[in-house]
Parts: structure tokens; sequence; C-alpha cells
């Protein structure tokens, strides 16, 4: 009984002395004296921090040094695809053959191309597409009308490069709108488009001969 309660005894007095062993010794694993910014002791850092690369971060691995790597010569990033159809008279002549609108010809598509036609054109090019819309009728050189030589034989993939790049006809008073429309509102806006173009046809022989002698005239 004495032994027992004298180690009793012992045992208490040493805890304060444990106690602020303790205490100190966590105290000072909590910094480290390589990296001040660290938070000391981590309980399973990958909990944390991953072992991965950041984008925009060096990297040891590569000779550049850098992690954001080019994409391999020859492939087509998923999303992107390069204009096939350039600004450049190759690119227009091919535009105007091949480059073909996928909305079809529908009232419901003309309708919507009609609202777009209401926002973005119609003050230059006019109601009827004829070019005397209140803007187009004071600039220098007023649109030509769609139905008329000059543009009704402007097939739907030459209009998307009008669109895309702004006119490669006339003054240049025609700019892009390719930061206003979207490629679909372009589509649909040129379906309304290939209808003014047929504005006024009352028959048509009188369509075909006004196409044929545009298209000679090119
Ligand atoms: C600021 C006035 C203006 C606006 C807005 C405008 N156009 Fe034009 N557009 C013109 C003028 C002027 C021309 C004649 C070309 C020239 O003089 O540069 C033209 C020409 C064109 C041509 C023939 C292009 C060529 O090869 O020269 C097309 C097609 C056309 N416009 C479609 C449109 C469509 C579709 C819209 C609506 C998204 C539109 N335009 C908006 C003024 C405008």
């Amino acid at each position: 009984m004495k032994i027992k309660h004298n180690m009793l005894k012992m045992f208490m007095k040493m805890v304060p002395v444990l106690g602020a062993g303790i205490y100190f010794s966590l105290l000072f694993s909590s910094c480290t004296k390589n990296n001040p910014d660290s938070s000391g002791v981590e309980y399973m850092p990958d909990m944390y921090r991953s072992p991965s690369y950041e984008d925009n971060s060096v990297n040891p691995n590569f000779a550049d040094s850098m992690t954001d790597r080019r994409p391999v010569t020859g492939t087509v990033p998923v999303g992107f695809w390069p204009d096939p159809f350039p600004n450049t008279p190759d690119g227009w002549t091919a535009a105007r053959q091949y480059l073909k609108d996928p909305y079809p010809a529908t009232a419901e598509v003309q309708d919507q191309g009609k609202a777009i036609y209401g926002i973005y054109c119609v003050h230059c090019h006019g109601k009827e597409g004829e070019g005397d819309g209140p803007v187009g009728k004071k600039l220098p050189g007023p649109p030509p009308p769609y139905s008329g030589p000059q543009l009704k034989s402007y097939t739907e993939g030459e209009i998307y490069q009008v669109l895309e790049y702004g006119g490669a006809y006339g003054n240049n008073l025609m700019g892009s709108h390719a930061s206003q429309l979207t490629v679909d509102e372009r589509w649909k806006l040129i379906r309304y488009i290939q209808v003014l173009q047929h504005h006024g046809d009352n028959d048509n022989a009188g369509g075909n001969a006004t196409s044929a002698s545009a298209a000679a005239a090119k």
C-alpha cells in the first residue's frame, strides 16, 4: 500500500513537467525552419496537396520547363475547326460553291431569319432589301438591292463570307458581323436573305434571266 501511494505521488509531481514537454514539442514542431510559409506538420499531406502540376506552373520534367504543352503537330483540338474558307480569293471561290446552309428553307427558319434581319440589317438594307433603309440611304454608296443584278446570284456560302469578313464588293461599307451574330444566327438570317433575293420575282423566267446575267457579269 505504502509503495503504491509513493508512486502515485511521484506521478502527480511529474504531470506538469510532462504537460509542458508535450506543449513545447507541439509548439516548436508547428513551424519548420526551412519554409516559414509552411503550416508545419501535416497529417496526410496528399489530402491537402495534389501531386499533379498546376496549369501555368514550372515543370522540371520538360526541357522548356512549361507544364502547359502545345497540341501535337497536325492535331485539331476538340471543339475547334480551322476556317476552311479564309478571306482570300480562293477562300471566297470555294465558299461560294461548297459552304452550305445547314438549315432548311422552311417558313419557320425564314421567320427567325427575318427577326435577325430586323435587328442587324434593316436600317441599311431596307425592309424589302432594296438598299433603302434610313441609314443605307444616307451612305455615300447605298447598298445595292439583294434582288438586283449584283447580289441576286450570291450563294449562301458567299453571303456567309460577307457576314464573317465584310463585303468583298463596293466601298467596303458592309463590315464584318462576326462579332454580332452566332454561326446559327447567320445561317438562319441567310435563309431570309434568300427570300429577299427573290423579292419581286413575278415569274421564274424573269428571275433566271437576271441571275444568269449577274453570273455572266462576274
Ligand atoms: C451600316 C450599314 C449596313 C449594315 C448594318 C449592313 N449592311 Fe450589308 N451592305 C452595306 C453596304 C453599303 C453594302 C454595299 C457594299 C459596299 O458599298 O461596301 C452592303 C453589301 C452587302 C452584301 C453584298 C456584299 C458584297 O460582297 O459586297 C451583303 C450580302 C449584305 N450587305 C448583307 C448584309 C446583311 C445580311 C446584314 C445584316 C447582318 C447587313 N448586310 C448589314 C451596308 C450595310
